[in-house]
């Protein structure tokens, strides 16, 4: 058995803001679940929703911070949370990382230079809880101090850093690295700096004991300059030490058999059911209801990740096509007003939900018939997943976990029963409206398409090989 002290800024349902929360959540389950003694430790932000008791832990003062560690647990679930309480640095609600203009807080190096730190006293053992981790597993650049810090102890644990996305690498100026009180010695450029930056996500890249990251054609896109964002160098030299593990998703929390959220539960076995879902998403966001139409659905931040722009594009000549969209998404606000503006065009083929809906997200896997996710990147993605258990088709464009998780519908893979969605491969609007033209042909074709769905349907997402694969590299450092 191992112990491990897993390092997250979100986890799923005390916040979120993407699919990082739900891994965050998720994998610690499973590895619970595996035997493991893991506890996760996370700010303590004022908008985390805890349920049933939180109780104080211990304390500790770093700089001038008095600081307090609360423990709870993740709701539903045996899964320890330990809460670093600093209500001077992290007393905003709403985002953790955005202010209610979208713009980054002011004060984010210092409140995740904070957190990180904590972590490693954590690790050391110096909070006296007689709990040291064997591992030590951080995410994303909130926590990419982390493995610097910890590289520089005596008899330390070990360290996994994961990357969920290499778009955000918590770049801060060079001055940070004096106010933040950081040891001199990691400010070098094989260390934290990064072109005259301080980098939080170097300091997990180039000192953690091992890299992962959530796809393994991820683990390869990052070594290039497409997807690396200038660390491809480091990454590609750190790649014996690198390697992309899938992510599952919470097979409890997105079930169509048992789903709270969603109108009439259904199977695989019984997909006719699925159609009762589709009238009341219809009905709810004010479309005309019509069970022949193909309704597409997209949830999503709106970010230029997600080939936002590409479906903006396409939205007049889609129009034209035989279809319904529900768009539920919220982020960027030139987005966000282009999509309500063309959605005032058409209002009996196209809805744009500018929400963060959680309930109505279900719905929307249950109720669509096609998910539409045309990433111009994405290091795993979960709603393609998703969607394939609701025996939703989705349209993915070939990159990271895209390309890893759906297998595109062709004669071949019709004949041999993999065929589980479209699968494009050009990041532009042309080869995404390609992608929507042939999806609503085979839609047109009953037997063909309800082939995918079952293929789909059957499709093993959960996350027992995955953690396996996280154990199995834990017991290799
Ligand atoms: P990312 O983490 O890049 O946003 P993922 O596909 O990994 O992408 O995960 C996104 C998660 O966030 C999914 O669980 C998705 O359902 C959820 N999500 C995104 N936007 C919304 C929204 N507006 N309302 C509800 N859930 C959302
Ligand atoms: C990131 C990525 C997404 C991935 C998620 C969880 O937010 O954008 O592709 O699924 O992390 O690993």
């Amino acid at each position: 058995m191992k112990k491990i002290l897993f390092v997250s800024s979100e986890v799923y349902p005390l916040i979120k803001t993407g699919g990082l929360a739900d891994v965050c959540s998720s994998l610690p389950k499973a590895l619970t679940e595996l035997g493991q003694d893991i506890r996760i430790i996370i700010p303590n932000y004022p908008s985390l929703k805890t349920v049933g008791d939180v109780h104080f832990l211990c304390s500790l003062r770093i700089d001038n911070h008095p600081i307090n560690i609360l423990e709870t647990r993740i709701p539903d679930s045996p899964v320890v949370a330990w809460l670093v309480d600093c209500p001077e640095l992290f007393n905003t609600t709403g985002n953790p990382y955005l202010d209610e203009q979208g713009l980054p807080w002011a004060n984010n190096a210092e409140r995740f230079a904070l957190f990180c730190r904590v972590a490693v006293e954590v690790a050391m053992d110096k909070v006296n809880r007689n709990w040291k981790p064997d591992i030590v597993h951080c995410n994303d650049w909130q926590s990419g101090l982390v493995p610097a810090l910890l590289s520089m102890e005596a008899n330390r644990p070990k360290t996994v850093f994961t990357i969920h996305n290499m778009a955000y690498q918590g770049l801060f100026p060079v001055q940070s690295v004096y106010t933040l009180n950081l040891p001199g010695q990691l400010w070098n450029p094989n260390g934290l700096e990064f072109f005259g930056m301080l980098s939080f996500i170097k300091g997990g890249i180039a000192y953690a004991d091992r890299i992962t990251t959530v796809s393994p054609t991820y683990a390869l896109e990052i070594q290039s300059p497409a997807f690396g964002y200038g660390l491809e160098g480091l990454l590609a030299h750190r790649s014996n030490n690198l390697v992309g593990i899938i992510n599952g998703i919470d097979t409890h929390e997105w079930n169509p058999e048992t789903d709270p959220h969603i109108h009439q539960r259904y199977s695989v076995d019984s997909l006719s059911e699925k159609l009762h879902n589709k009238t009341e998403l219809q009905r709810r966001v004010n479309l005309p209801v019509n069970d022949s139409v193909p309704l597409l659905g997209l949830i999503s931040r709106l970010v230029e990740q997600k080939g936002i722009d590409m479906i903006i594009e396409c939205l007049p000549e889609m129009m034209t096509l035989p279809m319904q969209l529900v768009l539920l998404g919220n982020g960027d606000k030139v987005y966000e007003q282009r999509l309500q503006n063309i959605a005032r065009l058409y209002p009996d083929k196209i809805v744009i939900i500018i929400d963060y809906n959680e309930s109505l997200a279900h719905l929307i896997e249950a109720g669509s018939d096609v998910f539409l996710m045309p990433s111009r990147f994405e290091p795993c993605g979960l709603n393609q997943m998703y969607s394939q258990r609701y025996g939703t088709i989705p349209i993915v464009r070939k990159t990271g976990g895209l390309a890893d998780t759906v297998v595109d519908t062709l004669p071949e893979s019709l004949a041999n029963h993999s065929a589980t969605g479209i699968v494009f491969k050009e990041a532009h609007a042309g080869a995404l409206l390609e992608a929507i033209k042939r999806t609503l042909l085979l839609y047109s074709n009953h037997a063909a398409w309800q082939q995918m769905q079952t293929n789909a349907m059957h499709k093993d997402f959960s996350w027992h090989r995955s953690a396996e694969q996280y154990l199995a590299l834990y017991n290799s450092i």
